[in-house]
């Protein structure tokens, strides 16, 4: 007998999609999300993804197979829509029958769903709907499911709080389809709440970033310990001609510097001493292999602190089954008490 059997009823869909005991996924964090985390979030009873974000082909078929010798419980690999070898990834993750595969970083160019959906081994798809009509489109495109992901969250973030995407979304699709909610959860309350809406299940990335499986540099876990919701900031756009994807993250001694970088490639181009697209590309590369330093090196003054608003709900290194534990404890708690 469960000892959540509220939540396991409202999350009784998205577990039966995901094959999973419970219908939490941890997010897939790029360096984060590797074969340790991911094995331990899918023994744990969640749902793991594999950060593909820049691999190659032959990396993502290592990570893909060394997680599977840590667990034979399903998860899922996440592909950036603009990797330039993506159909090639989704032909590794068909050799290994992955079962699930997340798009994100934009609309799935054409081809790139039914590559997934058809073939030896078909998988599922979930894709990321920044917005309501998008997601109509996603669904029509084939999407098996979707994530909706607030401002709240780490990493990259769109510009619409969970709570109103929840809202927008949830009421018009949630019935037919498989809906899970992202961004700013650090409680099973929360996960209630949403569940409660007529989400399927969640996603959390940074309530998990620091867990203990979790192979992040001990000083990016200590960052996160002392961070509370208000330092994790989205970077900021200082000039309308160098355009800036908002990413959250901890402020740091990189953020601080980001700014001043912007104002001096500003300046070079008023004074014309360099081309737009140059500019531009200055602008664009400043973070180029900055999580990493963060998460593997342990710079964390110039690395990239990727974390969302919940990070102030996150004090200690704990194993990925006692986060879940609590998670659901907390949202059967919230469940029970309302009825
Ligand atoms: C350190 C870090 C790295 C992330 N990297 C990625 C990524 O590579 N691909 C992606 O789709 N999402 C990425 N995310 C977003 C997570 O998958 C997840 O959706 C998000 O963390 C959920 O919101 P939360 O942080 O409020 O729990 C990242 C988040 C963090 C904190």
């Amino acid at each position: 007998m469960s000892n959540t059997p509220k939540t396991d009823a409202l999350m009784a869909r998205g577990a039966d999609f995901l094959g999973s005991e419970h219908a939490i996924l941890c997010g897939a964090m790029s360096w984060v999300s590797e074969r340790n985390l991911v094995s331990a979030i899918s023994n744990a009873g969640g749902f793991g993804v594999i950060a593909c974000g820049a691999m190659t082909p032959d990396l993502l078929d290592t990570e893909i197979a060394e997680t599977k010798k840590r667990t034979d419980k399903p998860f899922g690999v996440n592909l950036i829509t603009m990797h330039p070898d993506l159909f090639d990834l989704i032909a590794v993750c068909e050799k290994h029958a992955v079962t699930h595969v997340v798009l994100a970083g934009g609309i799935p160019p054409k081809g790139s769903v039914e590559a997934i959906k058809g073939g030896k081994n078909p998988a599922k798809v979930i894709c990321f709907a920044p917005t309501l009509a998008l997601a109509r489109k996603l669904l029509r495109s084939g999407a098996d499911a979707l994530v909706i992901e607030g401002m709240e969250a780490g990493g990259h973030i769109g510009p619409v709080s969970t709570s109103v995407l929840a809202q927008e979304i949830l009421p018009e699709l949630s019935e037919e389809h498989l809906v899970f909610v992202a961004g700013g959860i650090g409680r099973g309350s929360a996960i209630a709440g949403y569940l409660e809406m007529g989400a399927c299940g969640v996603q959390l990335g940074t309530r998990f970033a620091c867990a203990k499986e979790s192979i992040a540099h001990e000083n990016f876990k200590k960052a996160f310990f002392r961070a509370s919701a208000r330092d994790a900031v989205a970077s900021v756009q200082v000039d309308a001609r160098l355009p800036v994807i908002p990413v959250r993250a901890l402020k740091n001694k990189g953020t601080e510097e980001f700014t001043a970088k912007q104002r001096e490639i500003a300046g070079s181009l008023d004074r014309e001493e360099i081309a737009m697209a140059e500019a531009q590309l200055q602008v664009e590369h400043y973070w180029a292999g900055a999580l990493r330093r963060a998460v593997i090196d342990g710079d964390v003054e110039n690395g990239s602190l990727m974390a969302g608003q919940s990070v102030g709900m996150v004090k200690e290194e704990e194993p990925v089954a006692d986060i879940i534990a609590k998670l659901m404890a907390q949202s059967e708690e919230a469940l029970t008490q309302r009825r």
